[in-house]
């Protein structure tokens, strides 16, 4: 049967929407199990694809892997395999996370290189280049990276700021024989979770400058990875809250870090919403008239890529012309034709989108075509009036948890729609 996600005119919403761990964390503490000379557990683990995805990897290279209801066990002991074969690595970019781990831990490995995706080229160039600086040997054979030799601490510079690449470069660091300096380092709360995590294992990992980074390696000796609660989720947060403001509504979000959401708060309060900050919840509260904004994303505490989409939707309600620019995925504009099918009147000129709002929607089907974009689908549909179909919903279960459900406790109406294929 073909799956797709109905979502019918929710025009009010209110209550709290309990929030998940960080996706986005959890990956790459799954990743540094690899390092790990005991078992560790995880919690507050979301029961997501991609955690599945990263469990299924660590899995086929012999690693022992339990995961339950909102935590995960990993054993790597007995982890013998250092491939990271295709038909995983295809399904999530973010597999390319054990290629650092593998390196530092067996001295070689082979890791399928991530095709492309819908929101942009995303080369691994820096995550090479940087393990090349610290004495890697890498071939690219038949699609896979492969690499060699015993990592060394290095001075290493990233050309442009990468997450996933922070976070493969600090594990191997950590791994290495000798000191590395890394400038230009990621600052996203999930990469200073990784960098806490292995300085409570015992590495000498210090922050010494704003995105400068000193560790000192084992020299391929694993460490004591502690048990780790993951952080929440900051834009799954966002995107609830963003729920409350595209319907007008009061709604609020627990079980969050008020601070890592800064920037999201920004714009939210730009845009004419109030906001009731508490210590581990936030509440937002309808806007009298929903202001026009101006949004451009870029590396955390900026605004961050991945609530672009959300507030695109958002923008379509406000009194006037938004301009959201994309500065960090040259393709990552897919849901603009799409919220444009419900009645959106959004123009791309380049970076930037123009969203001359307001526009009243009205339902119909709509594509899915990554995570955040499918989200900003979902928020859309909840004020179209009629029923919005919404496809490829396998994106959408990739980083929301439970979604339909808590979007049902806070008042919205959706369900899955079967139909047989066509
Ligand atoms: N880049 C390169 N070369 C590299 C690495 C990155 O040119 O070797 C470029 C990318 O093409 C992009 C920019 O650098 O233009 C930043 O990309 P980054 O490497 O930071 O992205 P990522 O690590 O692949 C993570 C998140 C994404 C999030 C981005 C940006 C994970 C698992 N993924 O991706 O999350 O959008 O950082 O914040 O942490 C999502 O959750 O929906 C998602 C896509």
């Amino acid at each position: 049967m073909y799956k797709y996600l109905k979502v019918y005119h929710s025009p009010k919403l209110a209550g709290e929407v309990p929030i998940s761990g960080a996706k986005n964390s959890a990956l790459p503490l799954m990743a540094v199990t690899i390092l790990s000379n005991r078992p560790v557990k995880l919690t507050n683990l979301p029961g997501v694809a991609d955690v599945k995805t990263m469990g299924r990897l660590l899995e086929n290279l012999g690693a022992g892997v339990e995961i339950g209801e909102g935590y995960g066990i990993f054993d790597t002991s007995s982890l013998t395999g250092t491939t990271a074969v295709y038909e995983i690595v295809k399904t999530m970019r973010a597999s390319i996370l054990v290629l650092g781990p593998l390196l530092g831990r067996f001295g070689n490995c082979r890791v399928s290189l991530p095709g492309g995706c819908a929101i942009g080229a995303r080369p691994v160039n820096l995550h090479i280049k940087a393990l090349q600086q610290m004495g890697a040997d890498i071939k690219i054979e038949q699609g896979y990276i492969c690499a060699e030799g015993r990592l060394k601490g290095a001075e290493l510079f990233f050309d442009q700021i990468t997450v996933t690449g922070s976070e493969n470069i600090i594990m191997a660091a950590a791994m290495a024989k000798g000191k590395s300096r890394i400038l230009n380092v990621a600052q996203e709360p999930e990469v200073l979770q990784l960098c806490n995590t292995l300085k409570e294992a015992g590495v000498d990992i210090q922050r010494v400058g704003e995105r400068e980074w000193e560790i000192v390696g084992t020299d391929g000796e694993l460490i004591p990875i502690p048990d780790t609660h993951i952080i929440p989720d900051r834009i799954e947060a966002g995107t609830y809250l963003a729920a409350g403001a595209i319907t007008n509504s009061q709604l609020s979000v627990v079980d969050v870090i008020p601070g890592d959401l800064e920037p999201v708060l920004a714009k939210f309060r730009e845009m004419g919403y109030r906001l009731e900050v508490e210590k581990d919840k936030i509440t937002i509260y309808p806007a009298q008239t929903i202001q026009p904004v101006q949004i451009v994303t870029a590396p955390h505490p900026e605004f961050p890529t991945d609530m672009q989409a959300q507030f695109m939707a958002i923008a379509t309600q406000a009194d006037g012309v938004s301009l959201i620019e994309e500065r960090l995925f040259e393709n990552r504009f897919m849901h603009v034709q799409e919220l444009n099918r419900l009645g959106a009147n959004i123009v791309i000129r380049g970076k930037v989108a123009s969203v001359y709002g307001p526009t009243p929607l009205v339902g119909a089907d709509v594509m899915a075509t990554d995570l955040r974009a499918s989200s900003a689908l979902v928020l859309a549909g909840l004020i179209a009036k009629g029923e919005t179909r919404v496809h490829r919903i396998y994106h959408l279960f990739r980083g929301y948890e439970k979604l339909i459900e808590k979007f049902r406790n806070i008042g919205a109406k959706m369900e899955i729609g079967e139909e047989p294929r066509p």
